[in-house]
């Protein structure tokens, strides 16, 4: 029996090409970059090359990307090392934000914004809820549960707004805004200067990358304290011998997940709303949480009323089927999970909910075999 993967907002398999760029660095040319003779100088060019294509993806420049193990490191990095360095100041980050984020946040002075039922931040209360203490605001580029896409960028010209008032009040405490775009490379624009970011948290295991890859984008002048100190690798704000195989698959997973996103897009989006409409043509009761539009196509969040999400998961799995209970990203734990609640899911809705996500190798074919099994084990679990 085939396998069908319907998690890759969770975890996706290492792309081929992405691997073999990988392996020199794993084996032959395994010296410490910032070792000075001349074969480990080969390691520090190619890492440098890695770091220049990043930043070429993003429209940023090489020194404005850190390396970090993952994105959990790059969200903490942004949070703490903002944080630690203005510790007067006040950090906003929305309710939906993963864990990563909301964890860290809650080691300062701290608000959380309201999302709309629709799952997207409420930009109107973001306003109302930025102070003359906040030095930084954090809302994620697509969400993990539900595939929301959030303003980041009318949140960027807001903060402009805002923190321009604020100066010219004599205010000197800086503004910034970060975005955790996790879930956003296979499919997004990620040009910094267009979403308008200081600091954006980016990792190679959702885009065919390596597992713990990733980056903090820093804009030039962003005042950041590291949270990792020792030799003063990485511009000095994330200190360690530097991964440089994850580096240099990072680098290579990035640059095909955005040479092909565009057609991805558009592909994914067909099976998801082939996905949904079958759904709903055979099980009338079934709610997807989130708006029709301005989703990110790979992930749909699905509401069976009157079912159990864990039986159902494991219904699935058992024929084959792999769905998600909410995100995996956050260790198992038996709460439902924050962001259904925070859209205004019962408790007990959320716990009739699962996350289909799509990815590379989901086809027509596999999503009309998960319909008709949802079908089958929705109507016996009622
Ligand atoms: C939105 C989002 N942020 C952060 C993370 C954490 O990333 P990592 O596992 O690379 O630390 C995940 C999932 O793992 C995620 O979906």
């Amino acid at each position: 029996m085939k396998q069908i993967y319907l998690d890759y907002a969770a975890a996706t398999p290492l792309d081929g090409g992405v691997l073999e760029a990988m392996l020199p660095y794993l084996t032959d040319d395994f010296y410490n970059p910032s070792a000075t003779y001349l074969a480990a100088r080969s390691v520090r060019q190619a890492l440098n090359e890695a770091r220049a294509k990043i930043a070429g993806c993003l429209g940023a420049r090489p020194a404005e990307i850190i390396f970090t193990a993952g994105a959990t490191e790059a969200n903490n990095l942004a949070i703490q090392g903002i944080m630690k360095r203005f510790p007067e100041g006040e950090v906003l980050v929305s309710a939906i934000e993963h864990e990563s984020v909301i964890e860290p946040a809650k080691l300062f002075s701290h608000k959380v914004i309201p999302a709309t039922k629709q799952g997207v931040v409420d930009l109107a209360k973001l306003e109302a809820m930025v102070g003359d203490k906040t030095v930084l605001v954090s809302v994620m580029l697509v969400n993990n549960e539900l595939g929301t896409i959030q303003p980041v960028n009318e949140i960027a010209k807001l903060l402009n707004k805002l923190s321009n008032l604020r100066k010219s009040k004599g205010n000197k405490l800086p503004l910034y805004l970060h975005t955790d775009a996790a879930q956003a490379g296979n499919y997004l624009d990620l040009h910094v200067s267009r979403l308008g970011v200081d600091l954006m948290s980016l990792n190679g295991g959702k885009i065919y990358g390596p597992k713990q890859s990733g980056i903090l984008y820093v804009a030039a002048g962003t005042d950041l304290e590291p949270i990792i100190y020792g030799g003063g690798q990485e511009f000095n704000k994330r200190s360690g011998t530097e991964n440089v195989a994850a580096c240099i698959g990072l680098a290579a997973a990035l640059s095909k997940a955005q040479a092909k996103r565009q057609a991805e897009n558009r592909r994914v989006a067909e099976l998801r709303t082939m996905f949904e409409q079958e759904l709903a043509k055979r099980l009338p009761t079934t709610q997807v949480n989130g708006p029709a539009a301005n989703r990110a196509p790979h992930i749909t969040s699905v509401t069976f009323p009157g079912v159990d999400n864990e039986r159902l998961m494991m219904q699935l799995d058992e024929a084959g089927v792999i769905a998600a209970v909410g995100s995996a990203c956050s260790a198992s734990n038996d709460e439902p999970s924050h962001v259904l609640k925070a859209i205004g899911l019962s408790d007990q809705a959320a716990r009739s909910t699962l996350r289909f996500s799509f990815g590379r190798d989901t086809t027509a074919k596999n999503v009309e075999k998960v319909v008709k099994l949802l079908a089958d084990f929705v109507a016996a679990n009622r």
